[in-house]
């Protein structure tokens, strides 16, 4: 068999990480997937940067849609970001060139994701984004490969490890929102523009994309109310932990009369609950459902090594030849007129 070669399209925080990983487990994913997997080529915006990779025989771009039509490249893992602009060209360009795709970008996939998966099913090549979703838990894998045999009914968690951090720090540390803020930027944790974390937007955004798993739906963020943590005042966690609670930013999607609520805001949670405990940059995804019960995932939600490890786990997938629908679950008994509106608010 032939390698899988790899277009990295993006080398900041995530996409150093998974270029460095790809070379440190050569060997075990050539053994996991039956098939050698290596970086050929790479894009960013600065060549000159040292980003401490070793790129000695691996052809640069400087445009990364030109990566995503090269020759060399079998599948581009796009790690630019964004809705709009470079990483969407990148995506919609590698698609339309037979070329699978790896991609951690929620804000694509919120606003996107169900045309990208159309164009990718047919030109019947992999969209896989493990990682846009909790950083490094496989809540993807979960949702899809996991819980075939339920029925989901509730879906629900702290998914952005930026806002988690801050609050974290801000009712331990007694510091301000705006310094936990610029600490969680230096450490790599928020998005380009961290409106996105604080104003709760990439939390709707991963909530979408859990939904549409969870409930065979097709990706709806729009449908998602949002409030983030931006207002909230150190006075405000202080007199939650004098009732018992803590805040936490959390999302949320359930069935409900009618259609099926996802929201995402502050909510205090009881100390003692299990929530409760979920510190710093750690995520915690709770999925309800009839056969499992009650199912909790706890793990790194931001940060290079973490999802680095959830994108070379869907690069090892498709390095195998796994195939699955991009978002709905196969075993999903909804049927298109059983499915249920979502609901706004
Ligand atoms: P960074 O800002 O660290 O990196 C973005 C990279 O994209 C940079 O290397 C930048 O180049 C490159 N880039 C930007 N514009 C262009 C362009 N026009 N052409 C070529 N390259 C370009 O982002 P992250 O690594 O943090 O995030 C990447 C993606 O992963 C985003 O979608 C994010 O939402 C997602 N994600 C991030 C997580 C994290 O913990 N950071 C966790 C989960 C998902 P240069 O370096 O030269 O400026
Ligand atoms: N900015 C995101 C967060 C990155 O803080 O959770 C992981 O998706």
């Amino acid at each position: 068999t032939q390698s899988l070669r790899l277009g990295v399209a993006g080398l900041g925080t995530v996409g150093a990480a998974v270029v460095r990983m790809v070379a440190r487990r050569a060997e075990a994913l050539g053994q996991t997937s039956g098939r050698a997997i290596r970086v050929t080529a790479v894009s960013s915006r600065d060549r000159n940067r040292d980003r401490g990779l070793d790129l000695a025989g691996v052809s640069w771009f400087d445009d990364p849609v030109a990566l995503a039509t090269s020759g060399e490249v079998d599948c581009v893992v796009e790690l630019i970001g964004g809705a709009e602009g470079p990483a969407r060209e990148t995506v919609e360009t590698a698609l339309a060139s037979g070329k699978h795709v790896v991609t951690a970008n929620k804000a694509l996939l919120a606003k996107h994701g169900a045309a990208l998966a159309r164009q990718a099913e047919a030109a019947g090549v992999a969209l896989a984004y493990e990682a846009s979703v909790a950083g490094g838990i496989p809540v993807i894998k979960a949702l899809r490969e996991g819980l075939t045999g339920n029925t989901v009914s509730r879906v629900y968690g702290i998914m952005n490890g930026t806002c988690n951090y801050i609050l974290t720090r801000m009712e331990r540390e007694g510091l301000t929102f705006e310094a936990c803020l610029k600490d969680a930027q230096a450490l790599g944790y928020a998005e380009a523009d961290p409106t996105f974390d604080v104003e709760g937007f990439d939390t709707a955004h991963k909530l979408a994309i859990l939904t549409s798993l969870a409930f065979g739906t097709e990706i709806d963020a729009e449908g998602v109310s949002v409030e983030g943590i931006s207002a909230i005042q150190p006075l405000d966690l202080t007199m939650a932990e004098e009732l018992g609670y803590r805040i936490k930013l959390l999302g949320v999607a359930q069935t409900a009369a009618g259609g099926i609520e996802q929201r995402v805001h502050p909510t205090m949670v009881p100390k003692s609950s299990a929530i409760a405990q979920v510190m710093g940059v750690t995520n915690a995804v709770t999925i309800d459902a009839d056969a499992v019960g009650e199912l909790t995932l706890i793990g790194p939600g931001a940060g290079g090594e973490a999802t680095a490890s959830a994108v070379v786990s869907d690069i090892t997938d498709i390095a195998a030849g796994t195939r699955r629908p991009t978002f709905g679950r196969p075993s999903a008994s909804l049927s298109p007129s059983q499915r249920v509106a979502m609901q706004r608010h």
